[in-house]
């Protein structure tokens, strides 16, 4: 079953972009995956809301797809200063991440907003990443399995297969800290959102599901090989070119 999960590397460029920049560093991306010629994984960048459209077209027939790193639940309406899962589409996004810790922390996303907006992605005909993780807090009192399960079964809407969802695994005191979890623990934490998958939906095993935290060209050959793990989400090394096609060939 592990190969017919074709791993998935993904970069969420958070707050970071203004358009030469950003426009420079998606080409660099894109020309490196040209290169590569890869067709047995996938390289998605997700820059911030301003660029999904001018990197989607830029991207196109390059082989590099674009996502959004939110969205909201309503297709349209009074909500000033949000963007829809549809308006992303619209822009050229296959993906969008929703529920990544820092908007669970920064705007109090709650697992039944994230499901909502799991939703709206399906509606718009994106694929969510849905993000969980445990905070050092909870990790130090025992409590990981207990919370991921909990979010997972939150987060995770009905009617999920394997084609239609992706859940990525981030620990939040390993984002942006350097620290990761070692290769047994993240083993374990993915052996575990597979088993609760299971309970949730027919095609658990076909789910992808990335490790997010710290990832680098240094240390991702490592990460990846760990169990379950089909992928990575990457923040700070997404925002070089060569440190991301590094992780993306490490796949
Ligand atoms: P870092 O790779 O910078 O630790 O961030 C991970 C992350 O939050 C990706 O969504």
């Amino acid at each position: 079953m592990a190969r017919t999960r074709r791993p998935l590397i993904a970069g969420n460029w958070k707050m970071n972009g203004l358009k030469a920049d950003g426009m420079a560093l998606a080409k660099a991306v894109a020309d490196g995956v040209k290169q590569a010629g890869w067709t047995d994984r996938e390289v998605l960048i997700c820059p911030p809301a301003t660029l999904v459209m001018a990197i989607a077209d830029a991207a196109r027939g390059t082989g590099v797809l674009v996502g959004g790193q939110d969205c909201h639940a309503k297709a349209s309406g009074a909500h000033t200063g949000e963007t829809s899962a549809e308006m992303l589409r619209d822009a050229g996004a296959s993906h969008v991440i929703v529920g990544h810790s820092e908007r669970r922390t920064d705007c109090g996303e709650t697992d039944a907003t994230i499901r909502a907006k799991a939703e709206a992605a399906w509606r718009a005909g994106l694929t969510p990443i849905v993000c969980i993780g445990e905070t050092l807090v909870e990790r130090e009192a025992g409590r990981t399995m207990a919370v991921l399960e909990t979010q997972l079964k939150g987060s995770v809407p009905t009617g999920a297969t394997a084609a239609t969802l992706v859940v990525a695994y981030e620990p939040v005191w390993a984002i942006g800290t350097g620290k990761t979890p070692t290769t047994p623990e993240v083993a374990a934490a993915h052996a575990h959102i597979r088993r609760v998958l299971g309970g949730l939906l027919a095609e658990a095993n076909g789910v992808r599901l990335l490790y997010g935290g710290s990832v680098k060209g240094a240390n991702a050959a490592e990460l990846l090989a760990a169990g379950d793990v089909d992928g990575a989400l990457v923040g700070g090394a997404s925002l070089k070119a060569d440190e991301f096609l590094a992780i993306a060939k490490a796949a």
